[in-house]
């Protein structure tokens, strides 16, 4: 048990150097994740459309675009592991994976399509997985 734990130590000081750029959302494997993102409704004109997709923001849309909403409701969805739970009517546009595996880490983009040339607002958010105890240690031991 001792090797195992320091080893989770370690990886644990390693997370949390990294997490100084950007400061990533952590997710562990087999539960879910969620992404913040929101924008300001002040009145119902300012509800908006909105994409979801992964890597950083392209100049215009979403790059490998996995989530849209018509402003009011996900109109299309790459995969039913992802949900908006938030309430879009007030904005809150924030993404929840299900069951994350590690292929969800990396880089998404939020891009809420504000009216307007070049007021569209962009956020880039990173994932980092992190494998749970149990499958950490087995991988260890597979290793
Ligand atoms: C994960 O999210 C889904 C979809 O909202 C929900 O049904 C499920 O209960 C959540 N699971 C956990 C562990 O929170």
């Amino acid at each position: 048990m001792a090797p195992c734990f320091i080893l989770q130590r370690i990886l644990m000081v390693l997370f949390t150097g990294l997490a100084e750029s950007g400061s990533p959302v952590r997710g562990v494997v087999g539960q879910n994740v969620t992404l913040p993102c929101k924008y300001p409704v002040n009145h119902q004109n300012d509800i908006t459309t909105m994409c979801w997709g992964r890597g950083s923001c392209p100049p215009s849309q979403c790059s490998q675009p996995i989530l849209w909403t018509d402003g009011w409701r996900v109109t299309e969805r790459q995969s039913s592991r992802y949900y908006l739970e938030g309430n879009l009517a007030q904005g809150d546009v924030s993404l929840t994976i299900v069951n994350a595996a590690e292929a969800d880490g990396g880089v998404y983009c939020c891009r809420v399509e504000i009216p307007g040339w070049f007021n569209d607002q962009r956020s880039n958010l990173e994932i980092v997985i992190e494998t749970g105890e149990q499958s950490f240690c087995m991988s260890v031991r597979e290793g």
